[in-house]
């Protein structure tokens, strides 16, 4: 039997799809997270700067025409409390800067008193985040336009916005993982109808042949269908050829009875000796075709059986008896003796009876006809882990053929050109014997001339 090559699996297949959807979700999760956490930290420190800058423009006055300050420590402490970053300031009064770092870019464009102006760029070396505020303040009854310009530096937001990250990408790998084991449930969850189907297609016997109907999904219903089908199919096409191969069997050995038995009728008439001679060939042929028809057409039933193999519980010491007894008087004619010697116990075993009668059969036909007249044939059973059913002969042996390639179809020895046969009996033997989990084993008499051919089949 062969299995048929999976070229894909479904269920690896819903689990790569499955995989990739949840490295997508874990994806996105972790950006989108990482993205709120960095605007949520840039804020926090843009609502810090505007509110520096916003308590230094509050701190601003006006002394005898002059814009002053006197800059509030709140100012400065409250953006020192977010990390130990660097601050920097700048107060411009009327274009002139008042206090703080002369150097300290103003914005473009300069803020409106309303509208604070937010920016990034790189100052002394290190990234800075700046808000620049404007105000205008009353001096002499004079409008002045001032410009307070805070910055700080962002290893602070850096710092906040890398741990947020690596936070999400654990959280995202962590929901990777959780997603990719769900997926794994649920494609095996997916599948079970699936592996209840073949498992109670495996249970069957091997005879049976009649619809599934366990319970399905409707996915696999069409399939289901299909495979009903296939089998009510096949099962009308075994019973055909089983009819056909009796039917043919039939046919076949009765015409070449019939003209057996005529020439029987016409040799004895015959005078002449080389007349005589000739037919005596003919009759060996239809012998031949005759012997030929009828084993092939019993590998053809063995063949059959033993696909469709039907397993019982048997005796084979009674197969055995059976057997002996059926070929009996065929051993008579020539004065055989068989010495039958079996356990007087049962000797249970699991197998097909009309099998096995068919292979024990052709050893013992074969002991029979390649053996003298007046000789003994023992057939014998031995147990031990398995059974050995031996037949042991008197005749011609084997002589120098290659016993392996006795067992192969219409193999025949070279000691057996004077004997009608067709080099099947140990095909059938042998067959019969594998599909039960034996085998046949071929051997010389070791107690004088002959052939000694066993059955060896495994116990209950
Ligand atoms: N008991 C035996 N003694 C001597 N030779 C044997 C014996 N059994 C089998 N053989 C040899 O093995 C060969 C194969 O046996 P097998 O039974 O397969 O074929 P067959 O007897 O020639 O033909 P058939 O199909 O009619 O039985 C025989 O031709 C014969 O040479
Ligand atoms: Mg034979």
């Amino acid at each position: 039997m062969t299995t048929p090559f999976a070229n894909s699996s479904i269920r690896r297949r819903l689990v790569i799809q499955l995989s990739l959807i949840a490295a997508i979700l874990s994806l996105t999760f972790y950006l989108i997270v990482r993205f709120v956490a960095e605007q949520a930290a840039i804020d926090t420190q843009d609502n810090i700067l505007a509110a520096s800058a916003t308590s230094i423009a509050d701190a601003l006055y006006s002394e005898r025409g002059e814009v002053n300050l006197e800059l509030p420590y709140s100012a400065l402490s409250m953006l020192g409390s977010i990390s130990e970053d660097r601050v920097f300031y700048r107060v411009i009064v009327d274009g002139e800067t008042l206090t703080g770092y002369t150097d300290l870019p103003e914005p473009t464009p300069l803020p409106i008193p309303s509208n604070a102006v937010f920016s990034t760029f790189d100052y002394r070396g290190e990234e800075v985040r700046s808000v620049a505020v404007a105000r205008t303040v009353s001096s002499s009854g004079q409008a002045v336009n001032t410009t307070i310009i805070v910055a700080q530096t962002r290893l602070g937001l850096e710092a906040i916005s890398s741990s947020i990250s690596t936070t999400a990408a654990f959280v995202g790998v962590g929901f990777f993982i959780f997603l990719t084991t769900l997926s794994l449930l649920s494609a095996q969850s997916a599948l079970s109808p699936l592996r209840r189907m073949t498992q109670s297609i495996k249970r069957r016997g091997p005879h049976d042949l009649s619809p599934v109907k366990t319970q399905l999904p409707s996915e696999l219903v069409p399939l289901v269908a299909a495979l009903n089908k296939f089998m009510a199919r096949l099962h009308a096409s075994l019973t055909e050829s089983e009819a056909f191969v009796a039917e043919a069997a039939h046919r076949i050995r009765t015409p070449l009875t019939i003209v057996r038995t005529q020439a029987e009728v016409v040799l004895r008439k015959l005078e002449k000796p080389e007349d005589k001679k000739a037919l005596r060939k003919m009759i060996r042929a239809v012998d031949e075709s005759s012997r030929s028809a009828g084993q092939l057409l019993d590998h053809a039933m063995v063949t059959f059986r033993i696909e469709n193999l039907l397993t019982a519980k048997l005796d084979l010491g009674e197969i055995t008896r059976d057997t002996c007894e059926h070929l009996s008087p065929t051993a008579g004619l020539k004065d055989i003796n068989l010495i039958v010697r079996i356990p007087d116990e049962p000797l249970p075993i699991a197998g097909d009876s009309i099998l096995l009668q068919n292979a024990l059969r052709n050893i013992l036909d074969n002991a029979i006809k390649y053996s003298p007249a007046d000789s003994d044939i023992h057939v014998t059973i031995e147990k031990s882990d398995h059974y050995e059913v031996s037949f042991t002969d008197q005749g011609r042996g084997f002589g120098k053929a290659d016993l392996k390639s006795l067992t192969k179809r219409f193999s025949r020895g070279d000691n057996a050109s004077d004997i009608v046969g067709s080099g099947l009996g140990l095909t059938i033997a042998d067959e019969v014997a594998r599909a039960h989990k034996g085998r046949v084993h071929i051997r010389s008499n070791t107690e004088g001339p002959g052939a000694c051919v066993s059955l060896i089949l495994p116990r209950v």
